[in-house]
């Protein structure tokens, strides 16, 4: 008589717990297995990434170290104790001193093995979120190309007309009517650049080549340190190895340009003791997005960041950060970011923000010169 061995169970407990420990930690989602006294058990790679703490320091604490006990997180646990299902949570925030995470979707499982015993699989939503706002943000960019090209045709013409005569009417007046002369003129001038910066959505092909970004960096630093900037320290971390950026010249200095001076306006405030603006770059693999049109989806592999200490971006803002007019300085029009999402979104990148007081991160990701680039 021969018996029919399940060549997987028949392997020594041991070797099988190695094989689920290995394939736990190339799971690239972020996974933790906690005791029946929320005691850290195992995580994972992903999740020592996620949480921003080793899996050595996570093995001596218990849950209560990370999130506060009345964190609905608790309520999950203890409910899929009591009912034995896997239960899933949307939009949890994970605060504490030691992280900050909002928008995670955390699904909860029994181990039928290990009595008390829960396995976490988080999730970061935001991620995907901030994506699909990106493709709004494009969209509300596109709503200002058609207006700027209507305001620049229907506008400017007779503004000047307002100007000269403004300027006529200068020359021949008494003093106090003067004043108003000047006051049309200036404001015929204010009302000349906003038009001009509208004009920037236009709906023109760019002219690419090979940018290298340090370079870009470095222009707008002393730019920036030469003006406006002048009281802030620049920190600066670049990865020297990085390959040119696929894109427009001027226009990247633009988007850097607008970046470095809302972070120089975010650090020029008296709670700001010591301001200071991270510019950085690097590779950050794994950024894949859809070109517009097309099934293809492109690798966006290096990201350049500009980090301010600044006190963050107003909560009721952020949902609303890269449209037109959205602004909270008295003097603002608020196309700054708005154009920056137009121009990231012509080149086919990608934006990502994270805020909280403190520390004000705009990271860019972008894509890089290819084989087919280089032979046009
Ligand atoms: N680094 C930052 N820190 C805090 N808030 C920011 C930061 N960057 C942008 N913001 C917020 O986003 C708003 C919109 O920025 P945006 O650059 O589009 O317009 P603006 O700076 O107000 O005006 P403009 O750039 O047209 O002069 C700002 O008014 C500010 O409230
Ligand atoms: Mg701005």
């Amino acid at each position: 008589m021969t018996t029919r061995v399940d060549p997987v169970r028949a392997r020594p407990a041991r070797e099988r717990h190695a094989d689920a420990a290995a394939v736990l930690g190339a799971l690239p989602v972020p996974v933790l297995l906690l005791d029946a006294e929320n005691r850290f058990r195992h995580v994972n790679h992903a999740a020592e990434q996620f949480l921003g703490i080793s899996a050595s320091s996570l093995a001596q604490m218990r849950l209560s170290d990370l999130v506060p006990t009345d964190n609905p997180l608790f309520m999950l646990i203890e409910q899929v104790r009591n009912t034995e299902v896997t239960i899933a949570d949307h939009d949890l925030t994970l605060e504490s001193p030691r992280i900050n995470k909002r928008g995670i979707t955390v699904q909860g499982s029994p181990l039928p093995e290990e009595p008390g015993a829960v396995l976490l699989v988080m999730q970061d939503a935001s991620a995907a979120r901030s994506l699909d706002r990106q493709l709004a943000f494009r969209g509300a960019a596109r709503s200002v190309s058609g207006m700027a090209a209507i305001l620049a045709h229907e506008v400017k013409n007779p503004l000047s007309g307002i100007r000269g005569a403004a300027q006529l009417l200068e020359a021949s007046v008494g003093p106090a009517d003067r004043e108003l002369a000047e006051l049309i003129r200036d404001e015929a001038d204010r009302i000349r650049d906003l038009v001009d910066r509208m004009e920037a959505f236009g709906e023109k092909p760019i002219a690419r080549s090979a940018v290298n970004i340090h370079r870009v960096l470095e222009h707008v630093r002393k730019l920036a340190q030469s003006g406006f900037a002048a009281h802030i320290r620049f920190v600066e971390n670049y990865d020297p190895s990085l390959p040119p950026v696929w894109g427009n010249r001027d226009q990247l200095i633009q988007i850097m340009l607008n970046l470095v001076k809302n972070a120089a306006e975010a650090v020029t405030t008296p709670s700001v003791k010591r301001p200071e603006i991270t510019l950085s770059t690097g590779f950050h693999h794994g950024v894949r997005v859809a070109v517009p049109g097309s099934t293809t989806r492109v690798d966006l592999p290096l990201f350049v960041a500009v980090r301010d200490n600044g006190p963050g971006i107003p909560e009721d803002l952020r949902p609303h950060l890269f449209e037109p007019f959205v602004t909270s300085k008295p003097t603002g029009s608020g196309l700054g970011l708005a154009l920056v999402a137009k121009i990231v979104g012509d080149h086919g990148g990608l934006i990502a923000v994270e805020s909280r007081p403190g520390r004000t991160e705009f990271r860019l990701h972008l894509p890089v010169v290819s084989e087919k680039d280089a032979d046009q």
